[in-house]
C-alpha cells in the first residue's frame, strides 16, 4: 500500500514525493513517474524541475489553487509546472501560460491540446496589453510569474495591475542572477519585495534552496 496524504487543494504527498492527480490518466508531460493509490493515477511532480513544486517542498502555506481557479502564468516554457497546475485547477479552472519563445510555445501548444484548461499565448509578458484579448471576461485568482529577465517585479506588476483580482494571490519566483549577477541573492530579493509593496500585502518569501539556487519565491496579496 502506497502511502498517499493531502498537502494542499489538489497537492499529496507519496513516500515523501510530491503528486498530483493525472488529469489525462496515461500520459506523461516530462518523463515523470505515473504512480497509483487509492484508485486515482497520480504524477509525480519533480521540485528540481519545478519552482512551485520547490517551495511546496519548502513548506509554502499555500498555492491559493482549487477545483475551477483562473490563473494567469508568466514565462510558461514547455507547460512542466503548468501541467502540475493543470492537474490541481482540474478541467472546471482555466489556465493562460504566456511564453515569448515561439520554441517553447510549440511543445507547450502540444500540451494545450491534451489539456482543455490551458491557454496558450505566445507573447512579451512585458506588455501585458498585447494579450488582454485572451483574458476578456475572465477574473484572475492566482498570477505565477518565472520568467528570467531583469525587471521581474515591473513585469509582475503591470501584469496584477490589469488581470488579478483584488485579494487575488501573486506568486513571483525571482532569479537573483538574471537582476544581478554580483549582488547578494537575500538584498535582490529584498529590493524586488520592496517594489511590490504598495500594491501587495507579502505574505511569505521562500528561498528555494535546494532545489534552486539563487532563487526564491515571494507569495503576496494584491490589496
Ligand atoms: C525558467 S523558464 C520557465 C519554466 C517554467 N515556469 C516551468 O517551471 O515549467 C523561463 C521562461 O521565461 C520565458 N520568458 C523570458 N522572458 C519572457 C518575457 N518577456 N515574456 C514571456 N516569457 C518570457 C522564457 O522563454 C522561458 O521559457
Amino acid at each position: 500500500m502506497k502511502q498517499l496524504k493531502q498537502l494542499l487543494d489538489g497537492v499529496y504527498e507519496i513516500q515523501s514525493n510530491l503528486a498530483t492527480v493525472n488529469l489525462t490518466p496515461g500520459k506523461k508531460v516530462y518523463g515523470e513517474e505515473l504512480v497509483h493509490a487509492e484508485g486515482k493515477e497520480f504524477r509525480l511532480w519533480n521540485p528540481n524541475r519545478s519552482k512551485v513544486g520547490a517551495a511546496i517542498k519548502k513548506g509554502i502555506k499555500t498555492i491559493h489553487l482549487k477545483k475551477g481557479s483562473k490563473v494567469l502564468y508568466l514565462g510558461a516554457a514547455e507547460g512542466t509546472t503548468i501541467s502540475h497546475l493543470s492537474d490541481i485547477v482540474e478541467k472546471e479552472g482555466t489556465i493562460f501560460g504566456v511564453d515569448i519563445s515561439a520554441r517553447s510555445m510549440r511543445k507547450f501548444i502540444y500540451l494545450c491540446e491534451q489539456r482543455p484548461n490551458l491557454i496558450p499565448i505566445l507573447g512579451d509578458a512585458n506588455q501585458p496589453n498585447t494579450y488582454r484579448e485572451y483574458l476578456n471576461g475572465f477574473t484572475i485568482d492566482a498570477l505565477f510569474q518565472d520568467v528570467s529577465q531583469k525587471n521581474q517585479a515591473e513585469i509582475f506588476l503591470r501584469n496584477a495591475r490589469l488581470y488579478l483580482k483584488r485579494d487575488g494571490h501573486g506568486f513571483l519566483s525571482i532569479k537573483a542572477k538574471s537582476i544581478d549577477s554580483s549582488a547578494s541573492v537575500e538584498k535582490l530579493v529584498m529590493e524586488e519585495t520592496k517594489k511590490l509593496e504598495n500594491e501587495f500585502e507579502i505574505l511569505e518569501t521562500i528561498p528555494l534552496h535546494p532545489f534552486e539556487k539563487d532563487h526564491a519565491m515571494i507569495h503576496c496579496i494584491k490589496k
